[in-house]
């Protein structure tokens, strides 16, 4: 291990262990507020670093990259990357990282948490309470939806959708899906879930979670022809990217009870939502709290950091998004 230290840019403070882990080998100049860094003062800063860590707040586009011209490595801290120009880092031999993997089974819990909540009403049962409104047990106060023994459209077959199709499994439930890529047969037979074309999903399922990247073919991939192409008394719940969905579209089918309920983590124009989503009680908001736990939070810092030191002591970083990168540096210094 030599003892190069490498100046490089964190654009916002990480849990500790990884704080640690960047600063015992680099020169870590950190952004400390708890709003995001200002555009104009990250281009600044960008100037002689050779790493950067960045989070999903910053747009890694050909302006960064002009900013940064020793850049080595963008290890971004998420495992969704919609935030970054992967073509023109590779463009420019800049290698960018995300971190996938550590923060499945934490961000699956979280759709878990929206389903049940948004199909069961739970929020709505704890704003009742606390305006001291009163009540008395009734045959039809505040009836939901069941989830056990329903069906599940998953929109997304990856890591994530997966687990949650496990969760799904344990609720008895029928599990459909819909992806571009459809998984090995195995993976379909052993989470018995069963491929639906796109239209056929949004008709048959009772609760539908998304799980797609944000790429131009899934920007408002739901929108009102969707919604009603849903079950009146279906739920939809969003812990990938907020603009899969067109939340005016969203809101309208709410307020209509053309759906039943939405579960939301993500949101089209975040950090704003939509004013009429927070005025329809049924659906549950939450701010982008998917993969927001002490230990995936920690892990995702290590690997972020284990990203960025990986590629600055010229080793290859373990969750590459643009091998062509490292390929072509092995070649020239071999
Ligand atoms: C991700 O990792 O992409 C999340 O949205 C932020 O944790």
């Amino acid at each position: 291990m030599s003892g190069e230290r490498w100046p490089v840019l964190v654009t916002r403070r990480l849990p500790r262990p990884a704080m640690d882990a960047i600063e015992a080998r680099c020169d870590a100049d950190v952004w400390e507020d708890e709003w995001a860094i200002p555009r104009d003062e990250l281009l600044r800063r960008l100037a002689g670093k050779r790493g950067a860590v960045t989070l999903l707040t910053e747009k890694v586009d050909a302006e960064f990259l002009d900013a940064a011209p020793d850049l080595v490595i963008v290890a971004n801290y998420a495992v969704g990357f919609d935030n970054i120009d992967v073509d023109e880092c590779t463009r420019r031999g800049v290698m960018a990282t995300n971190t996938p993997e550590v923060l499945t089974e934490t961000t699956a819990d979280t759709a878990w948490a929206l389903l049940m909540a948004a199909a069961r009403r739970v929020p709505e049962g704890d704003r009742f309470l606390r305006s001291g409104t009163t009540w008395i047990w009734a045959p039809e106060m505040m009836l939901g939806q069941d989830v056990h023994g329903r069906t599940l459209g998953i929109v997304g077959f990856g890591r994530i959708g997966q687990a949650v199709a496990r969760r799904a499994t344990g609720f008895g439930m029928r599990i459909a899906y819909y992806d571009l890529y459809r998984p090995p047969e195995q993976v379909e037979r052993e989470l018995g879930a069963q491929y639906l074309e796109f239209d056929r999903l949004l008709a048959e399922a009772d609760l539908i979670s998304i799980h797609v990247a944000l790429t131009p073919e899934t920007r408002h991939l739901f929108g009102a022809d969707q919604f009603r192409a849903m079950k009146p008394t279906s739920v939809i719940v969003n812990t990938s990217r907020g603009p899969v969905i067109d939340e005016a579209a969203l809101a309208a089918a709410l307020h209509a009870d053309e759906i039943f309920a939405a579960g939301l983590d993500v949101f089209e124009r975040e950090p704003e939502v939509h004013p009429d989503l927070l005025t329809a009680p049924n659906a549950v908001v939450i701010p982008h709290l998917g993969s927001a736990t002490v230990d995936t939070r920690n892990a995702m810092g290590m690997l972020a950091a284990e990203n960025l030191i990986a590629a600055l002591e010229g080793r290859r970083p373990p969750t590459l998004l643009n091998p062509q990168v490292w390929e072509e540096r092995a070649g020239s210094s071999g």
